[in-house]
C-alpha cells in the first residue's frame, strides 16, 4: 500500500518537473523582438547592428539595434533603409 502511494508521488513529481523543464524551453524559443520599428535611425546613433535569422525560436529574421546611448530596437527586416543598415553595421569577420 505504502509503496503504491510513494509511486504515485513520484510520479506527480516527475511530471511537476517535465512540465517546468517545457516552460523553460518555451521561454528560450521565441523572438526577441516584442515590437519593431519602421521609421529610420540616423546612421550616426547606431553603435551595431545584430542580425538574427529565423530559425526554431522564432519564425521571423529579426534585426536588433543598438544605439550609441545603449537603447536597443527591433527593426523591421522589409524596409529597404534596414536592408542597408544590416550590409553596413552588421559584424561579420569575413571583411
Ligand atoms: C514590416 O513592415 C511591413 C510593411 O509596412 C508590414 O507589412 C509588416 O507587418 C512589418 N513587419 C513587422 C514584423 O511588423
Amino acid at each position: 500500500m505504502s509503496c503504491l502511494a510513494s509511486r504515485t508521488t513520484l510520479l506527480v513529481l516527475f511530471l511537476l518537473l517535465s512540465r517546468g523543464a517545457l516552460q523553460n524551453q518555451a521561454r528560450e524559443l521565441r523572438c526577441q523582438c516584442v515590437k519593431v520599428i519602421s521609421h529610420g535611425i540616423s546612421t550616426a546613433l547606431i553603435a551595431s547592428v545584430d542580425f538574427i535569422p529565423e530559425g526554431p525560436h522564432c519564425i521571423r529574421p529579426e534585426v536588433i539595434l543598438t544605439r550609441k546611448d545603449g537603447k536597443q530596437f527591433c527593426l523591421n527586416t522589409t524596409m529597404p533603409w534596414v536592408q542597408r543598415v544590416i550590409q553596413r553595421f552588421s559584424k561579420r569577420s569575413n571583411l
